[in-house]
């Protein structure tokens, strides 16, 4: 069960890391009491309220594009002519592909406009199940190979998927029971856990600095981060998906990465996710 705390919205405290610092948090060191993820969420979109006064908080789906005038600009014009287009008419054509038993991924997802649906707690397997896992699943019903979860082939079908999906409100359910909030608390911890020679967490960055520079770039806030994915980078000079950028702000602070859809990053993306309720899906994106 979800617990309430008449601590309310002020609290965002994982033993002695907090996601948002309050004056009102108190410390808990036992894990399973305390955990409000509907307190969370209203804590972190109260902070960026204040944070971000100019900025209406559904904007963030666009990340730093959202508060970075010059950068906005340039995103705009680039929208013309999307880099991510090619990626999902090859993800399209790919959807379309039957296997060779005649089916194909329309039998798994009609349209593919199921994005809305992922990441999302399965009560029988007991774990996150995101939408690149479903595609294997649905690859795996049909005697087909599964696709490499780092790959180009299932990083364009996200992309299409993605595309069609677009405007679909994330809505991630958190279900009575242990599992669903133990998985929802194990992503939050990620997030607020300090790691890697530089000691920061994820939420150093993107909570406690989110606006700011760092180097050459502004850092975006956690709110929205997963609505847009997979991302077209020209750093990259391709799309990847969500957990490839995961790994790449993990070696920024010098910690050890994660495979992708490990089971940590899933997590993960479950809590992000539940953040973002209530926004539009926009993907896919560019990003610099
Ligand atoms: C040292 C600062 C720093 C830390 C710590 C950090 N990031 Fe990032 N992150 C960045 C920068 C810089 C960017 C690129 C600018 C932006 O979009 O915020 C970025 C971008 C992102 C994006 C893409 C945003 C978008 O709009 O496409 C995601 C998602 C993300 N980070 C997640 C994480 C997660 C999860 C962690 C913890 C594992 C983390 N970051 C830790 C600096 C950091």
């Amino acid at each position: 069960m979800v617990r309430t705390t008449i601590l309310g919205a002020g609290l965002l405290l994982l033993g002695s890391v907090s996601l948002v610092s309050a004056p009102l948090a108190s410390e808990t060191s036992d894990t399973n009491s305390g955990i409000d993820p509907q307190a969370d969420r209203q804590a972190l979109r109260d902070f960026y309220t204040q944070r971000f006064p100019d900025v209406p908080l559904e904007e963030h789906k666009n990340g730093v594009y959202a508060f970075d005038e010059g950068a906005r600009e340039q995103w705009l014009e680039m929208e013309d002519f999307p880099p991510y287009e090619i990626a999902v008419d090859d993800g399209a054509e790919l959807y379309e592909t039957p296997f060779a038993d005649g089916k194909g991924y329309p039998d798994c997802f009609g349209d593919g406009a199921v994005k809305g649906r992922y990441p999302h707690y399965d009560e029988v397997r007991s774990e996150v199940v995101t939408l690149e896992m479903a595609i294997n699943d649905c690859r795996a019903d049909h005697g087909e190979a599964p696709l490499a979860y780092d790959g180009a082939e299932i990083t364009r079908l996200t992309a299409y998927m993605a595309y069609v999906s677009r405007g679909q409100i994330i809505d991630v359910a958190l279900p009575e029971g242990e599992g669903p909030l133990a998985a929802y608390e194990a992503g939050k911890r990620f997030y607020s856990t300090r790691r890697g020679q530089l000691n920061f967490a994820c939420s150093s960055c993107h909570v406690q600095l989110a606006g700011n520079r760092l180097r050459a770039e502004r850092l975006s806030a956690s709110l929205g981060q997963v609505t847009h994915w997979p991302v077209y980078r020209f750093k990259w000079q391709d799309v990847g998906s969500l957990h490839l950028r995961f790994n790449e702000c993990n070696s920024q602070v010098g910690a050890e990465p994660f495979p992708p859809q490990s089971e940590e990053y899933r997590n993960l993306e479950y809590f992000l996710s539940y953040m973002s309720n209530g926004l539009a899906l926009n993907g896919p994106a560019s990003r610099k």
